[in-house]
């Protein structure tokens, strides 16, 4: 874990956010090459749930939005941690989460819990009264339920469908924790996928198959993925049914993903909120019902961390220690590097041709300083699938060589030929 948190830092990856001040507890900001792999991720997601179907749209709803929301949504009255306050060293913390022990001071002496709401509030526009409260969205999810007759009317979808959002969601974390795992401002990646009530069991098992293998497709290994069914004293207020993915963290078994089936209860309640019916036509029955939701919502920044941590290895090439992330290549910051073998103003230009032709099919990095060997470590430590060098010989046979990052081969190919060798490669 350490030496993951801090190749992040190192390689600007993750920086804890405010530093320059003294940093703000919990938050992190993005550098060049996490905003790469985080937008992977994001991107990998969609292409699976979005581009690769015909059955899920997409949406991108507000993050202030108006208090009923969560008030009928059940989070305004619902949506808490039970808190405790030590006597001792007056921490607070979660109290499902340290056992009647204050981990700071080791002290039992800890107050009774109660009810904390998690919801970050605020005031939209100039007056802070209680007419202006609003809250920042703790999910994603509420977004695709009260656009639900805008999304049915405009792309005339007919159960069983979907609604896909990717985007930021706050929580007041009362015990934000592990780096990136737990944090107040974060990303989710959720579907909302509407079923006729008597096929939500199926559609749930469907969905728990699919995203596994989501995540085993992109490189987490068999033995660190596992499905938990939660209990039923664990189930969210609008669960019926919940199984979680888990990752094996280097804390043990956590969450990386829910999939619940949410019933009616959304639609329901915002139908009784707002007085529209949230409802669908069924033309075989010839009646109107509330369609059923199953509802996988992952956390992006939490899944890139996984992808982080799964990827890490050090091992020995030539002799020689190296570090290397095994993303796969479409999470990989940079796909491809681009290396002439020195700064020679002949090898340079070619260089540059070579970037050009690369830069439109993968995010290439281009970099001339230091031995190529050491360029190559550089490399490898940030996961790179592919470099290709440019040496003297280039500028007699127009031919690279491509180097892998896993098994280190290198190959001769001709430029004219490299683009779709690079494609094979990357994305076949
Ligand atoms: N709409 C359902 C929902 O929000 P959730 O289990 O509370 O369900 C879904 O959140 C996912 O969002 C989690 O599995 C996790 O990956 C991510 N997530 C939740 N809270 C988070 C936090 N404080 N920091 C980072 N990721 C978080």
């Amino acid at each position: 874990m350490e030496k993951v948190v801090n190749l992040c830092k190192r390689r600007g990856f993750i920086f804890p956010s405010a530093e320059l001040y003294g940093g703000f507890r919990s938050t992190y900001d993005y550098g060049p090459l996490g905003v790469l792999l985080l937008r992977n991720v994001k991107d990998a997601w969609w292409r699976s749930m979005v581009q690769l179907r015909d059955d899920v749209v997409g949406l991108d709803a507000a993050i202030l939005s108006s208090p009923r929301i969560w008030e009928a949504s059940g989070h305004l009255a619902n949506f808490t941690d039970p808190l405790v306050d030590c006597r001792q060293c007056h921490e607070r913390w979660r109290a499902d989460k340290i056992d009647g022990v204050c981990p700071s001071c080791g002290s039992t002496d800890l107050t009774e819990p109660r009810a904390f709401n998690l919801m970050f509030k605020t005031h939209a526009g100039p007056v802070e009264d209680e007419a202006t409260v609003c809250y920042l969205r703790p999910e994603t999810a509420q977004g695709m339920f009260v656009n639900f007759l805008q999304v049915l009317q405009t792309t005339r979808k007919k159960p069983p469908f979907g609604i896909a959002q990717v985007g930021k969601s706050f929580r007041n974390e009362i015990t934000p924790q592990n780096f990136v795992f737990r944090t107040r401002e974060f990303e989710q990646m959720e579907l909302e996928f509407f079923v006729p009530p008597a096929e939500a069991d199926q559609w749930f098992a469907y969905w728990t198959a699919e995203r596994l293998r989501w995540y085993r497709e992109l490189g987490i290994p068999e033995d660190r993925l596992r499905l938990r069914q939660h209990e039923p004293e664990e189930l969210a207020h609008y669960a019926k049914a919940t199984a979680d993915v888990e990752f094996l963290f280097p804390w043990g078994w956590d969450e990386l993903e829910g999939i619940a089936n949410r019933t009616d209860y959304d639609l329901k309640a915002h139908s009784a909120a707002s007085g529209e019916k949230l409802e669908v036509f069924d033309p075989q029955t010839q009646e109107r019902y509330v369609p059923w939701v199953i509802e996988p919502a992952a956390g992006a920044t939490r899944t890139m961390m996984a992808f982080l941590l799964a990827a890490y290895q050090e091992d020995e090439v030539g002799g020689e220690r190296r570090t290397v992330l095994r993303l796969h290549p479409r999470l990989a910051p940079y796909q491809v590097a681009v290396l002439p073998l020195s700064k020679h103003e002949r090898l340079v230009p070619l260089a540059r041709e070579v970037l050009g032709l690369l830069q439109p099919v993968a995010m290439c990095d281009f970099d001339v300083t230091q031995s190529i060997g050491r360029r190559y470590r550089r490399q490898d430590e940030v996961g790179t699938p592919l470099c290709v060098t440019v040496d003297f010989e280039s500028l007699e046979d127009r031919a690279v060589t491509i180097r892998d990052r896993d098994t280190t081969e290198q190959v001769r190919v001709a430029i004219d030929q490299l683009v779709p060798e690079v494609c094979r490669r990357l994305f076949a």
